[in-house]
């Protein structure tokens, strides 16, 4: 039987009971395949959805064949649109009609399936991924990368109207100093010289300021040699943007309209505009990390100040050490039992942590007379409160003061980080993330989209012993802490921009230095002397001589954007053909061993690792 595949008259999700009577043409994939008394049930599958295909035994030909299908064989089919009748599927939205086929053609067989397409059981992953063929097949996969192009498309416009020009920068350069690994490519022509893969268009999308362009935006791949995580891949695809004679707020609101015009193409999600902005100071001390998710509470409480005079040597000693107390208080004490803080201590331990001391704030006398339960002349709490387990007994003393400014009441649970201002809010912003997921206080539906601005420009590197960039190299000062360079280089906040989303980094940019001595006096802050700078940076210093006009841009993380709006759980199902957690690719079984020749046309020879 020959069916026209490639004059198919509709997709598998099309047609509906208006449809009755029609002559049609569908190809696809068997769904599924049932026998019902001598008729057979297939549903055919493309990316649009499915179709009821019913074989009578009464066209025995196109019967015989349909007999035979499994799961994924590939056929294409030709017949009459005839109503369900009271058969009707609701859960389908072609679930009113289906196709009685007079013929049909076996265009493609399948072998046995290493997992079923047809359902969303969760396969395991490196057999997902070596047959990612298979795994990008599923409806909730194809739903995801209809979604990642429309969300780049919807970029692509944005930017296009705007103004922008979507210019392409190398791919084979040298090292740029994005803070990872680079990944590098062995000269053949150059023995002994490697490129690097670019860590991000950086360093060209400047020049495409300095060289008069004005305005640029590219799609781009980057690729980093960095330990992955779920929301990490060695090549990842940014949004890379830069802009002529602006300031901090023209890239700002430029990214805002952006942001506003994907979530209303992806979603159909109108986000009110501006966002919200918070420095990276108020970040820290309340949510313990700079990229807050501010869709919950159990804010970080500084209690330094009221702890002080206490007698308990985990504080003491914590504050002698010029450290700080914070503290979080969550309600829902009945889900905190103590396997939960058993567990979360124990997490903090494998993080490198000491311990997670808590107290339950409860009804005095509660327990039958505990020992903490003291009047309030004695430091007992105003109201019948009492803390009671953990380290109740050691700070008792300011039980009333603490519940007080803290505003806890009974049945809540304090606990208490005391140590380095960063261990504090590493830790604590662990838990409070950890204390979100148990006490199931993180709305679903929500998009907390904010800016954090004002980071400090550098970072001391303890191992190093010197300073490192917040954000990297380029990236300017504010011009009030200019002066402070030379004097207090800790204390210089910058002119970058992180935007985030429900917790997690989308975007980072900053406005640029576009003068040569401040980009050297940055450089040797860094640790990086003239030479090196000339070495690597030596045309970015060149053309920053040569007119460069004040600039700015940002990146935002395409792969992580789909990840978030469609709601992802890793950057694995959003890229195609993604890497494992060891950066191995299952399909392709890249990366392998190369023949002695290839090695030898570009003199290099394998040191393998010892055991
Ligand atoms: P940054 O390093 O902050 O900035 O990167 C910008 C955005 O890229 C995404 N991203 C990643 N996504 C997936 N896997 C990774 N390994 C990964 N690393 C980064 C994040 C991040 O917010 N040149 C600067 C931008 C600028 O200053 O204009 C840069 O690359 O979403």
């Amino acid at each position: 039987m020959n069916v026209a595949y490639n004059q198919r008259t509709h997709y598998c999700g099309q047609l509906r009971a208006g449809d009755v009577g029609k002559q049609v043409t569908l190809a696809g994939w068997v769904n599924s395949s049932r026998d019902h008394g001598g008729m057979t049930f297939v549903d055919l599958r493309d990316h649009t959805g499915l179709t009821q295909l019913r074989f009578d035994p009464k066209n025995k030909a196109a019967h015989d064949v349909a007999r035979d299908l499994h799961n994924e064989y590939v056929i294409a089919v030709g017949g009459t649109v005839v109503s369900r009748g009271e058969w009707v599927n609701a859960r389908l939205p072609t679930g009113e009609i289906e196709i009685e086929v007079t013929a049909i053609d076996l265009l493609s067989k399948c072998d046995p399936l290493p997992f079923q397409v047809n359902d969303d059981f969760e396969a395991n992953e490196d057999l997902a991924l070596h047959y990612r063929f298979l795994h990008l097949r599923r409806p909730e996969m194809q739903r995801i990368f209809r979604m990642r192009h429309a969300i780049a498309h919807a970029m692509r416009e944005f930017f296009n109207e705007k103004g922008f020009l979507e210019i392409e920068t190398p791919f084979l350069t040298k090292s740029t100093p994005e803070g990872a690994r680079d990944y590098l490519v062995p000269s053949r022509v150059k023995a002994g010289s490697f490129y690097a893969l670019p860590q991000s268009p950086q360093l060209f999308k400047q020049l495409f300021m300095i060289a008069g362009f004005d305005r640029y935006a590219q799609i781009v791949r980057c690729f980093r040699d960095e330990d992955l995580r779920l929301d990490r891949q060695p090549e990842f695809t940014q949004l890379d943007m830069e802009m002529a004679f602006v300031q901090r707020d023209d890239v700002m609101n430029i990214v805002e309209g952006c942001f506003q015009r994907i979530f209303k193409a992806a979603l159909g999600i109108d986000i009110p505009l501006p966002l919200p902005r918070m420095t990276e100071h108020e970040a820290m001390e309340r949510f313990g990390i700079d990229r807050p998710d501010t869709r919950f509470g159990l804010e970080l409480r500084d209690i330094t100040d009221i702890v002080r005079g206490v007698d308990f040597t985990v504080f003491r000693e914590a504050i002698e050490k010029s450290g700080v107390v914070k503290c979080i208080v969550a309600s829902g004490g009945e889900k905190l039992t103590r396997k939960v803080t058993d567990g979360l201590t124990e997490e903090l331990r494998g993080m490198g942590g000491g311990g997670l001391p808590l107290v339950k704030v409860a009804a005095a006398g509660s327990q039958g007379g505990s020992p903490s339960s003291l009047p309030p002349s004695q430091g007992g709490i105003e109201g019948g409160l009492e803390f009671q387990t953990g380290i109740a007994k050691f700070i008792q003393p300011i039980a009333s003061q603490l519940c007080q400014a803290l505003g806890a009441k009974a049945g809540d649970t304090i606990f208490f980080m005391p140590g380095k201002y960063a261990d504090v809010c590493k830790y604590l912003h662990h838990v409070r993330s950890r204390l979100g997921q148990i006490l199931e206080v993180i709305p679903e539906g929500k998009w907390n989209l904010l800016w954090i601005i004002d980071f400090p420009l550098l970072v001391w590197n303890e191992e190093e012993n010197r300073w490192d960039s917040t954000h990297h190299p380029f990236t300017a000062p504010l011009d009030e802490d200019v002066h402070l360079l030379e004097s207090n280089p800790g204390k210089v906040r910058d002119k970058a921009y992180d935007l985030v989303l429900n917790g997690t980094e989308m975007a980072g940019g900053s406005i640029r230095i576009h003068r040569p001595d401040v980009q050297k006096k940055v450089f040797s802050l860094l640790g990086i002397s003239d030479e090196e700078a000339n070495e690597k940076f030596e045309f970015l210093l060149d053309a920053l001589r040569f007119g460069a006009p004040p600039h700015g841009g940002i990146a935002f993380g395409l792969d992580r954007t789909v990840m978030k709006l469609a709601n992802a759980n890793s950057l694995r199902d959003v890229i195609a053909f993604p890497k494992t957690q060891r950066a191995i690719c299952p399909l392709t079984n890249a990366p392998g061993p190369v023949s002695k020749k290839q090695l030898d046309e570009l003199f290099l020879s394998v040191k393998m690792p010892s055991k």
